[in-house]
């Protein structure tokens, strides 16, 4: 049975869920999840589940008191949908307004006016916002999940960015957030920058970016001293984009993906903001996993794709009825930059099939050994994608599962225990659909043994979502100062867990 992508129509506010199991009692927070959450307006349907209407889902938690409450976010996409009774401002494969004024056209290709923030969420300053690969930023109430508007930023970019990362990174030691903006213009721009905890909402530009013209990205690797971004040969031609704006087609025939050309990793020394170029045999990616520093320079992990044909096949029809082949989906891959001799290598870690990357705050950007991610059960049926979670010990190479046949998990959340001080002493979150049940509930797993603890029933679907964070009202996210078994912030590169083979 495949996940069913269909709209949840109603929004609850449902105190007191009942839990079965025992929750730990340091956990005390909220999960605040996003996702394509509605997927028609007037008895049509968006065509592409990347289109779906960002939806928010929030679990509080206090040990084994559960609230639990949703919203559609208000955005301006929405509204207009909404209040024309017809979708016409759609990203991928829906087909825009045919009726707009030639002046609308133009303006609709050069403006950000797809604002279905329906990917991430992420606290900036005192705000929290949804967030996509595109611009601006949407601030919803923490407490209700009620739409606010637009992220207000003072600085120059408000009305001219085009693509920007819906992961930025953090550093969890200085509170520094890292993004990049692609800016349209008459000479496209992408600027890496950053928001400082003393200047929340304005971005510092550090550095511009020399790329081969407007590119994709979704995600950064960030150690203490290196911000890096990778350029994947995936192209967004504007000139395409204006005629399928004319054309009434979808952005994503705009895009153009360029097999002969190198990836570029571009990476920035987050003191001085100067940008050394790299470049490695090409390759897709959403996300980072991780990265650290060693004596030669970085270590980068991440989920890797041969090509973006993943887009093509994120289509409704397609993913209930076809589903994915495993070669089009992502494997983790190791990637060692070696800073000195401008070399990058590669190697495949293992064939599983894995997506979403999940860390323990604790470690990110240093040598690690723990990876949580969303995985496929080897041997299911391509109509059944992600559909497990999975621990990798990468030092002793093993794997863990969680499966339930018929039932699919989010991205794996991992949340530290505040008194623990092995790198997986906490617990794991993820919002797991039961199709069988055609009801979701939230599963809580003991990291360290990658067992369920409890899980906490909803009485309705959730529409498989994307990504989320759980924002702590006890548990202190920074490395602890005087770890007793932290890795050390330069790590040696032999010390490290090697990947199984090359790749
Ligand atoms: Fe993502």
């Amino acid at each position: 049975m495949a996940p069913v992508i269909r709209s949840l129509e109603q929004e609850y506010d449902l105190p007191g869920l009942p839990v079965e199991g025992k929750i730990p009692d340091w956990l005390n927070g909220s999960l605040i999840r996003n996702g394509p959450g509605k997927f028609e307006i007037n008895g049509r349907s968006v065509s592409h589940w990347l289109d779906g209407y960002a939806m928010l889902h929030k679990f509080d938690i206090e040990g084994n008191k559960v609230t639990y409450r949703n919203k559609i976010l208000h955005t301006e996409s929405y509204k207009q949908d909404s209040s024309a009774g017809k979708i016409v401002s759609q990203c991928f494969g829906a087909v825009p307004d045919p009726c707009q004024s030639l002046f609308q056209k133009i303006r609709s290709t050069f403006s950000p006016v797809v604002d279905n923030t329906n990917v991430n969420v992420v606290q900036v300053g005192e705000h929290h916002a949804a967030i996509s690969d595109l611009s601006p930023m949407l601030a919803f109430d923490f407490d209700t999940l009620a739409t606010k508007g637009p992220l207000q930023f003072k600085d120059k970019f408000e009305q001219t960015v085009m693509l920007s990362a819906a992961h930025p990174a953090q550093d969890y030691q200085t509170g520094e957030l890292f993004n990049a903006v692609s800016t349209l213009g008459p000479l496209p721009r992408t600027y890496l920058y950053k928001i400082s905890p003393d200047r929340p909402y304005e971005r510092q530009v550090l550095a511009k970016i020399k790329s081969r013209g407007l590119f994709y990205f979704h995600s950064f690797a960030l150690t203490p001293r290196y911000l890096v971004m990778v350029e994947c040969p995936l192209r967004l031609n504007l000139w395409k984009m204006m005629k399928a704006t004319f054309a009434n087609r979808g952005v994503d025939t705009s895009f153009e993906w360029r097999p002969q050309q190198n990836c570029r990793f571009h990476v920035m020394h987050r003191a001085t903001g100067k940008v050394q170029c790299l470049e490695a045999p090409p390759f897709f990616f959403f996300h980072i996993a991780n990265s650290f520093e060693t004596d030669e320079g970085l270590v980068i992990d991440l989920c890797r794709y041969q090509n973006p044909e993943v887009f093509n096949l994120l289509y409704i029809d397609k993913l209930q009825n076809q589903g994915m082949n495993d070669d089009h989906l992502a494997q983790l891959y190791r990637y060692r930059v070696d800073l000195q001799t401008n070399k990058i290598t590669s190697a495949r870690y293992s064939s599983d099939i894995v997506e979403m990357p999940q860390i323990s705050p604790r470690v990110a950007g240093q040598p690690y050994r723990y990876l949580y991610l969303s995985g496929r059960c080897p041997g299911t049926p391509q109509r059944d994608f992600m559909n497990q979670l999975v621990k990798f010990d990468l030092k002793n190479k093993q794997r863990a599962t969680w499966y339930q046949a018929g039932s699919y998990p989010s991205e794996p959340i991992f949340v530290p225990n505040p008194a623990g001080q092995a790198e997986d002493d906490g617990v794991v979150l993820s919002l797991v659909l039961d199709a069988s049940q055609q009801h979701s509930f939230l599963l809580v797993l003991d990291a360290a043994t990658f067992t369920p603890l409890a899980r906490v029933r909803v009485p309705h679907h959730i529409p498989p979502d994307i990504h989320g964070g759980f924002f702590s009202r006890n548990v202190p996210l920074t490395r602890p100062q005087t770890p007793t078994n932290a890795p050390q912030p330069v790590g040696k590169a032999s010390q490290l867990a090697e990947p199984a083979e090359a790749g």
